[in-house]
């Protein structure tokens, strides 16, 4: 008698909707912006328990993703397996699943990711099944070591190249059964927003390494301009992991701005500070429901900067009860105060608004209402009234 034993996971590989994998941009904590390579099991428990009593899962923060630095070596049948600092992946993922959240992992295309350990050249097959069988649900697919390959290629050749790599990682992963989120990281190489829905791609980065300081938070969020067309449901621009609660980010205000500048971008929004460690301001700038709503707004279009007088910028998106949400952004280490030109955003005047950090309606304002907008902070406004 032959015996079959089905997993819910394991549904043929042509019925996973890769689209609908992420529906809205993801949302997690992920190991790298503070742990580095050196990032332990318990780090990640740890998380995962922070995740839970902070609040932050209640919000919708779902993944807990252990970046670079747990691989080991490989057997001599060529599996991977983890180094000593995670003694046994499958039950440190059913840990996390244990508590409700979805667990990530990374490796590279190349034969060894940036810092130095094995990546899956060669062996995307036998590693998807080894991630689908501990229990993974989010994969980061670094470039790394992959772009010494490309040296030499034209342009063309080496797009073409990272898209059969990235493709390469999705047939594989696809083929185990389990739904896996498909994070691209290639720092926006080969104009990557323009082919990471085709290969698969949930969301894909468009930028180098972020850095936890103002310059680099603004420096990412620009770099998304224009790029609006190319992200919606299912296939997201990454403009980054998050840098709240990290030193270097030294003020309320700076982390108010990161966090409205992603959540007017539809970036995927994961935290990579020490949740176990996080300070009441930090925890707040991360969980204020009002404004992840923004981020996390069904109709998935990213907004833009629509507009800038020397240090002050005002990016806006339309979200899907008709409404647009706003940022008045305050690049200057000084106070200053703003205006919003209505008419320039496409909105009737007076116009009912509402403070969305502060969870306060304003009434019915016209373009000469004076905003306040603190030092490297910013005012962050819902402005029309709900069509639904
Ligand atoms: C690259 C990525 C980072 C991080 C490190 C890990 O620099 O862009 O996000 O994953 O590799 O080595």
């Amino acid at each position: 008698m032959v015996c079959s034993l089905i997993w819910p996971w394991m549904a043929t590989a042509s019925s996973i909707d890769e689209a609908s994998l992420a529906r809205t941009p993801p949302m997690g904590w992920n190991s790298w912006n503070h742990f580095g390579a050196d990032v332990t099991d318990a780090d990640i428990r740890h998380a995962a328990d922070a995740l839970v009593a902070s609040g932050m899962a209640a919000a919708g923060y779902r993944y807990v993703i252990i970046d670079d630095g747990w691989q080991g070596q490989r057997d001599a049948q060529g599996a991977m397996h983890p180094n000593a600092k995670f003694p046994d992946m499958k039950a440190l993922a059913d840990y996390v699943h244990g508590k409700g959240l979805k667990f990530g992992i990374y490796s590279s295309p190349g034969p060894q990711t940036c810092a130095g350990y094995g990546g899956s050249l060669g062996h995307e097959a036998q590693d998807a099944r080894t991630y689908a069988s501990w229990g993974v649900d989010y994969l980061k697919y670094d470039l790394c070591s992959f772009r010494r390959s490309m040296d030499g290629q034209s342009d063309t050749a080496q797009t073409a190249m990272m898209k059969a790599a990235y493709r390469l990682m999705r047939q594989s992963l696809d083929a185990t059964g389990r739904p896996i989120v498909f994070a691209l990281c290639n720092y926006g190489w080969g104009r990557v927003w323009e082919w990471g829905a085709e290969v698969g791609g949930n969301l894909w980065r468009t930028t180098d390494d972020i850095q936890p300081n103002y310059e680099s938070i603004l420096f990412n969020a620009g770099a998304q301009q224009g790029l609006e067309r190319f992200a919606g449901p299912g296939h997201w621009n990454d403009a980054d992991m998050l840098e709240i609660g990290n030193k270097g980010m030294d003020s309320p205000d700076m982390e108010r701005t990161h966090m409205t500048l992603w959540a007017l971008l539809a970036a995927p929004l994961i935290a990579g500070n020490d949740l176990s460690k996080m300070s009441a301001d930090t925890r707040d700038v991360l969980t204020n429901a009002e404004v992840l709503a923004v981020d996390q707004d069904v109709r998935g279009t990213p907004g833009r900067r629509v507009m800038q007088e020397g240090p002050i910028q005002i990016w806006a998106r339309t979200l899907a009860d008709g409404t647009q949400a706003v940022g008045i952004i305050n690049t200057l280490n000084h106070s200053l105060t703003a205006k919003l030109d209505l008419h320039a955003l496409g909105l009737s005047s007076p116009v009912p608004a509402r403070d969305l950090w502060q969870h306060r309606d304003l009434g019915s304002l016209d373009s000469k209402h004076v905003f306040d907008v603190p030092s490297l902070g910013v005012v962050m406004l819902k402005l029309g009234a709900s069509k639904r």
